[in-house]
């Protein structure tokens, strides 16, 4: 089932930075990025247990509070239980992902998708949101990158688990949708082809971007159109890259991402167009993809994430891209 009733619009505001991702936030700056936003129109919020071991979400309830709640979409993920006891977040084993999150809380963090952890998840979200309410719940990165060939028995606990679980809130209507939300397309595969529990949408992170689209393109996005599950797209960045920012895949940019970056900006200041822009717009032009959540720890990128959305691109543009083989032949472009 489609979540574009739901949505208030094809900008939401990602807030895993302000989960303390590469550098320690202070709280008035990560406040001021969530008013920014609130003020620029933006009223989907997107954020995690995972984030900080809590921080995102404490700092989102903080900020939001007092807002009309129904004013606003808020999605939250399940899949890591947050304890009251701590760890060195600096020495958690996260696959590929290193050291994430090691300014954030140093709460201990256990990968839980069975049915009461989820459960408990919900419960420990609310608390820390202040809200009595989630909208769309993710579960939370059942994928190769985290936990490598043991991700499909970590799938498996959360098809059981997880899956059942939220399918059942969504048709009580305690929860609205329900969906994965992963960096990786394989589970999303998976899961499609499951006759139940049935998803109402993917938030799919990095897999839908100027950067990184081919795999998606081939299966999954048709796939997931012609089952009416929707995409929300996470870090249409590339997780900065694609924004004047160092990181892809929440690593520093390696030598072969950047000088392709340098090869798209060239063709973007040959037609005068941000880079932001043609990133945001890419990620939102296929028919399957209905948000884009970009995240942010400045208030002033808000700004730049309205205009990039607003920003008119010359179709010549796509077709230089096109013709230099930095998009693929059959990605929609805006516009077209
Ligand atoms: N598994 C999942 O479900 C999953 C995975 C990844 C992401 N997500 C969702 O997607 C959201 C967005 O992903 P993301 O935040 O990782 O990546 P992103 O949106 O691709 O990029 C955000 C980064 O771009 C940087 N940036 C933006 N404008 C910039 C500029 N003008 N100059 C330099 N840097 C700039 C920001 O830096 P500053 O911090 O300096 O503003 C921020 O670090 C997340 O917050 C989360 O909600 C979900």
């Amino acid at each position: 089932m489609s979540i574009t009733s739901l949505l208030p619009g094809r900008l939401g505001f990602g807030t895993a930075p302000l989960g303390n991702m590469f550098r320690a936030i202070p709280d008035d700056e990560a406040a001021a990025t969530v008013a920014a936003a609130w003020d620029q129109g933006i009223r989907y919020y997107d954020t995690a247990p995972f984030y900080g071991a809590g921080l995102s979400e404490i700092r989102l309830g903080d900020a939001l509070a007092g807002r009309p709640r129904d004013a606003y979409v808020l999605s939250t993920k399940v899949g890591r239980v947050i304890l009251d006891e701590t760890e060195d977040p600096g020495a958690r084993d996260l696959g590929e992902k290193g050291g994430l999150f090691e300014h954030g809380r140093p709460n201990k963090m256990v990968n839980d998708y069975s049915a009461d952890a989820t459960l408990r998840s919900i419960e420990d979200s609310l608390r820390r949101l202040g809200t009595d309410r989630l909208d769309i719940v993710w579960v939370h990165d059942v994928a190769q990158d985290f936990y490598g060939d043991a991700w499909l028995a970590a799938y498996e606990s959360a098809r059981t688990g997880a899956f059942r679980v939220l399918q059942r809130l969504r048709e009580e209507g305690v929860i609205q949708a329900w969906g994965l939300g992963v960096n990786r397309v394989e589970p999303l595969e998976l899961t499609l082809d499951l006759d139940e529990p049935k998803p109402d949408a993917f938030l799919l992170a990095g897999r839908y971007t100027l950067l990184d689209h081919d795999r998606a393109l081939q299966r999954l996005l048709p796939a997931a159109a012609a089952q009416d599950v929707d995409i929300v797209v996470g870090g249409p960045y590339s997780s900065g890259v694609l924004a004047g920012g160092q990181h892809f895949e929440y690593q520093k940019a390696p030598a072969a991402v950047l000088a392709r970056v340098d090869r798209i900006k060239a063709l973007a200041a040959r037609h005068d167009v941000p880079v932001k822009a043609a990133a945001l717009q890419f990620s939102l032009a296929h028919p399957a993809t209905v948000a884009a959540v970009p995240g942010a720890t400045r208030p002033s990128r808000i700004a730049e994430d309205v205009s990039a959305l607003d920003a008119k691109i010359p179709a010549e543009f796509w077709t230089a891209l096109r013709e230099e083989g930095l998009i693929a032949d059959n990605a929609p472009v805006p516009g077209a």
